[in-house]
Parts: C-alpha cells; sequence; structure tokens
C-alpha cells in the first residue's frame, strides 16, 4: 500500500470537542495533545517520513488570553514530556512559525527540542506553532526583494521554515472544516486533502489508518493525463 512519505494534519475540533461534553476548552486541548502523540507514532510506525502538526495559527494568536496560556502549557508539558521520547525514537523535531510571537520560554524550548533530536534518523516532526503560511511567504519574498535577485520555485522553497522539508503528500484536517486556514499554502500545491467530520480528539488511529486507505487509491497527476 502506498504511505504518504509526508503527513500533515490540520487537528481542528478541540474545542467543539469538550463543549459537546459541557467540558471547558482546556480540556479538549489537552485530549487533542493525547491525540497528536498518539496519531504521530503511529503514522511513523506506518511508514510516514515526515509528519507536520498545525498546533497554532499566527490567527489563534488573537483567541483569549486564557485558552492561550492553557496551550502554552500544554507546549511546555509537551516539550517536557517528549523530547527524550523523540530522541529514542530517532525523530528529528522541527519548530515552524514565528517563535518570536510565543513565550519566550517556549521559545526557548522549541530550539532545545530542535538541538536535543537533531541526530535522529528515522523520521522528521514538523510542530506549526505560531506559524502562518502568509507570513512566512512574505518572509521569503521580502528576504529576496533584498537580495535583489530572481528566484527559482526550488530557490523560493529554499527560502520557507520547511526548507529542506519534501511537500505533503497528504493533508488531513479533522473538525468538519474544509479549508486550510493559512497553512502550508505554497508547499500544497499538489497535496492530497483529506476532510473528516471527527472532531480531532475523537479521530483514532483507526481513522488514521482508513484516511491512508483512502490515500492509496488516489491517482496524483500533477496536471499530465493518464498514460
Ligand atoms: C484546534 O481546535 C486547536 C487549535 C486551533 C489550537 P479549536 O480550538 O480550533 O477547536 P474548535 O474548532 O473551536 O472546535
Ligand atoms: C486551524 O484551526 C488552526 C489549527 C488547527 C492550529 P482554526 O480553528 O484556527 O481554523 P478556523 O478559524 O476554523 O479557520
Ligand atoms: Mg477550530
Amino acid at each position: 500500500m502506498d504511505i504518504p512519505r509526508h503527513l500533515a494534519i490540520i487537528m481542528d475540533g478541540n474545542g467543539r470537542w469538550a463543549k459537546k461534553r459541557l467540558l471547558p476548552r482546556s480540556a479538549g486541548h489537552r485530549e487533542g495533545l493525547r491525540r497528536m502523540i498518539s496519531l504521530s507514532e503511529h503514522a511513523f510506525d506506518r511508514g510516514v517520513e515526515y509528519v507536520t502538526l498545525y498546533a497554532l495559527s499566527t490567527e489563534n494568536l488573537s483567541r483569549p488570553k486564557e485558552e492561550l496560556d492553557g496551550l502554552f502549557s500544554l507546549f511546555r508539558k509537551y516539550f517536557a514530556e517528549n523530547i527524550e521520547r523523540l530522541k529514542k525514537k530517532g525523530i528529528k523535531l522541527k519548530v515552524i512559525g514565528d517563535t518570536a510571537l510565543l513565550p519566550p520560554d517556549i521559545a526557548a524550548l522549541s530550539r532545545e527540542g530542535e538541538n536535543g533530536t537533531a541526530g535522529g534518523e528515522k523520521g522528521t516532526l514538523v510542530l506549526a506553532i505560531g506559524y502562518g503560511a502568509r507570513q512566512e511567504i512574505l518572509a521569503a519574498v521580502n528576504a529576496a526583494v533584498r537580495a535583489g535577485k530572481e528566484l527559482s520555485q526550488e530557490d523560493f522553497s529554499a527560502l520557507l521554515s520547511t526548507a529542506g522539508i519534501p511537500d505533503p503528500d497528504f493533508l488531513i484536517r479533522t473538525g468538519k472544516e474544509k479549508r486550510l486556514s493559512n497553512f502550508l499554502l505554497w508547499q500544497a500545491a499538489y497535496t492530497e486533502l483529506y476532510f473528516s467530520d471527527k472532531l480531532f480528539p475523537s479521530f483514532t488511529n483507526a481513522d488514521l489508518d482508513r484516511a491512508f486507505e483512502n490515500y492509496a487509491a488516489r491517482d496524483r497527476r500533477y496536471g499530465k493525463v493518464e498514460p
């Protein structure tokens, strides 16, 4: 079966999952974090080489302070409890997004996590925190303007935060919405899209297996005609 080499997930629906259960939104995020860890391990076990997870967008940064503080605490917990585990499994961590928008200790933990796992050769986990694709594209355009030279697609890709990482083959969005919400707009030009109505904390490893089956049945033509 053809497994995507690079899987990206827009992890949406934590708040609604909690609301349905009359729980605070933070409970949805906590459960979402558990799912995130399990799903990414499952993906690597299935042979995926790159897993990119949309954990916080630049636009999410204007949510109420209380919710953001809860999310930041969860990121701290994630870094504290998972870096050793990633290291043991040979998974390299990469954090993308504007860390200047985050509390300084989270930016520091991200760098430490990246440095601590830099030797990983089995896979790469890309965590998008404070990430926005338009912001990323504009930063690259401005760098190119400053350098004063025209770019090829490869040159442009190399200026993005995902430099060196192949484009995603398969992108899953949970939580019913059918949109990209400012995620990987350049990189997803030919990505296969999959939308699940399940809210992220309810999206199981078996759901991921079903999504992989759906991916394997697709015909990626890249604009060409069938041979
Ligand atoms: C996704 O869940 C996680 C983040 C954006 C941080 P939401 O918090 O967007 O959950 P819903 O969409 O309100 O249910
Ligand atoms: C997208 O979810 C961002 C993440 C999952 C991190 P949102 O909940 O922010 O997206 P919209 O607001 O529904 O577009
Ligand atoms: Mg949402």
